[in-house]
C-alpha cells in the first residue's frame, strides 16, 4: 500500500472516445495527482449503461478510455486504473445509499432535469434517475478525499457529501466526506457550437484522432459573421477561449492583438488554434496509436487496478454493512 495519506478518485463514462473537455477537465488533473496522492481512477461502465446498450461499443469504449489515460501519462504502478464493473461491491453500497436518499434530491439533479426538459420524462430509465447514488457509492467506497472533476460534476459531488453526512448521522461515522477539485483555469470548455463541450450535443473536439480530423473539427468551430477586415473582440469568441487553454501568454496576447487590429479572420485564428492543440497532443497521439492496439496489456492494467481497488472497496463496504446491522462479510 502507498504511504500517501490522501486518496484521489475519479471516473469517466465509457460512451465513446474522451473529448477535449474530458481531457482538460478530468484526465489531465487526475493524472497530475498520481504522484502526490493514492490515486484510483476508473472507467464508469455501469454509468455508461444508462445510454450504451451495445456490448461491442461498451468494450471498445472501455479500452479507448483506458488507452487515453495511459497515453496521456497515467502510470499504472502509481494509480490504480480499473473498470467500475470489476468492483461490483459498489452496486451494493449504492443500494444502501438509495435507502437514505430522498427522491426530491435526485429530482433536482441536472442530468435528470435536462433529460426531462428534452421531453424524455417518461422514457428516462431508473438508472439515470439513480445515477447520483451510484456515483456517490463510487466515491465513498474508496474513502476518497479528493475528487478531480470537470465543473459539470460539482452538483454530483455536493449530493455525495449530502448522502455521506446523512448516512454518518443515521448510522454513525462510516464515510469520509470527500471534496471536489475543479481547476479554476478550465472551468467550462466550449464545444464547436459554443455550448459546453459534450457528447450529447455532438460538438466535441477529439484530441487523439488523426491530425486531419482534428483540423477538420477545429475549422468547424462556430464564430460570428464579422467580416475579415473588421476588428474583432477576442473575449466571447470560442476560438480564442480554446486557444487560451493551449497557448502561452505571449501567443495569447498576439492573437488578441490580431483580433483587435482587423484584417485577421476567424480562419486564421482557427489555424493557429489547430497548430497549438496539435503540437500539444502529437506525442500523446503517437502513443495512443500503439497502446490502443494492445488489448492484452490494457486488460492486464485494468485487472491489476481492479484487484487493488477491490481490496479497499471491501473494507469500506464491510464497515457500511456493519453500520446498517448486516452480517459483516467474511470475504
Ligand atoms: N459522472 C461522471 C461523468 O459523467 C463519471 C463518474 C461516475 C464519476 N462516477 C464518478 C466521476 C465518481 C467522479 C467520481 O463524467
Amino acid at each position: 500500500m502507498s504511504e500517501k495519506s490522501k486518496r484521489s478518485l475519479s471516473g469517466i463514462k465509457s460512451t465513446g472516445v474522451p473529448h477535449l473537455g474530458n481531457y482538460l477537465g478530468m484526465i489531465r488533473p487526475a493524472i497530475d495527482l498520481q504522484d502526490e496522492t493514492d490515486a484510483y481512477y476508473f472507467v464508469a461502465d455501469y454509468h455508461a449503461l444508462t445510454t450504451v446498450h451495445d456490448a461491442k461499443a461498451m468494450i471498445d469504449s472501455t479500452y479507448d478510455v483506458t488507452s487515453y489515460f495511459l497515453s496521456f501519462g497515467l502510470d499504472p504502478n502509481k494509480a490504480a486504473l480499473f473498470r467500475q464493473s470489476d468492483v461490483p461491491e459498489v452496486t451494493e453500497l449504492a443500494w444502501m445509499l438509495s435507502c437514505i436518499t430522498s427522491m426530491g434530491l435526485l429530482d433536482r439533479a441536472h442530468a435528470f432535469k435536462a433529460a426531462k426538459d428534452r421531453g424524455e420524462g417518461g422514457s428516462v430509465c431508473h438508472g439515470l434517475f439513480a445515477y447520483p447514488v451510484l456515483m456517490a457509492a463510487d466515491i465513498l467506497i474508496y474513502d476518497s478525499h479528493i475528487v478531480p472533476v470537470g465543473k459539470d460534476q460539482i452538483q454530483h459531488i455536493e449530493m455525495t457529501r449530502d448522502m455521506a453526512q446523512r448516512f454518518n448521522h443515521i448510522f454513525g461515522e462510516t464515510f469520509v466526506i470527500p471534496e471536489g477539485q475543479v481547476r479554476e483555469d478550465v472551468m467550462v470548455i466550449p464545444g464547436l457550437d459554443g455550448r459546453k463541450m459534450s457528447k450529447s450535443y455532438s460538438n466535441t473536439i477529439d484530441p487523439l484522432l488523426s491530425k486531419k480530423k482534428l483540423k477538420k473539427q477545429i475549422m468547424q468551430i462556430v464564430t460570428d459573421s464579422t467580416p475579415l477586415e473588421d476588428p474583432k473582440d477576442p473575449e466571447g469568441c470560442n476560438v480564442f477561449a480554446l486557444y487560451k487553454l493551449f497557448a502561452d501568454e505571449e501567443a495569447q496576447a498576439e492573437m488578441a492583438a490580431n483580433y483587435r487590429g482587423g484584417n485577421y479572420g476567424y480562419g486564421h485564428a482557427k489555424l493557429a488554434l489547430f497548430e497549438a492543440v496539435n503540437e500539444h497532443v502529437s506525442p500523446y497521439r503517437e502513443r495512443y496509436q500503439e497502446i490502443s492496439r494492445d488489448r492484452d496489456m490494457l486488460e492486464d492494467v485494468l485487472q491489476s487496478g481492479a484487484a487493488r481497488a477491490r481490496e479497499r472497496a471491501r473494507e469500506v463496504l464491510d464497515r457500511a454493512r456493519a453500520a446498517c446491522g448486516f452480517n459483516k462479510r467474511s470475504s
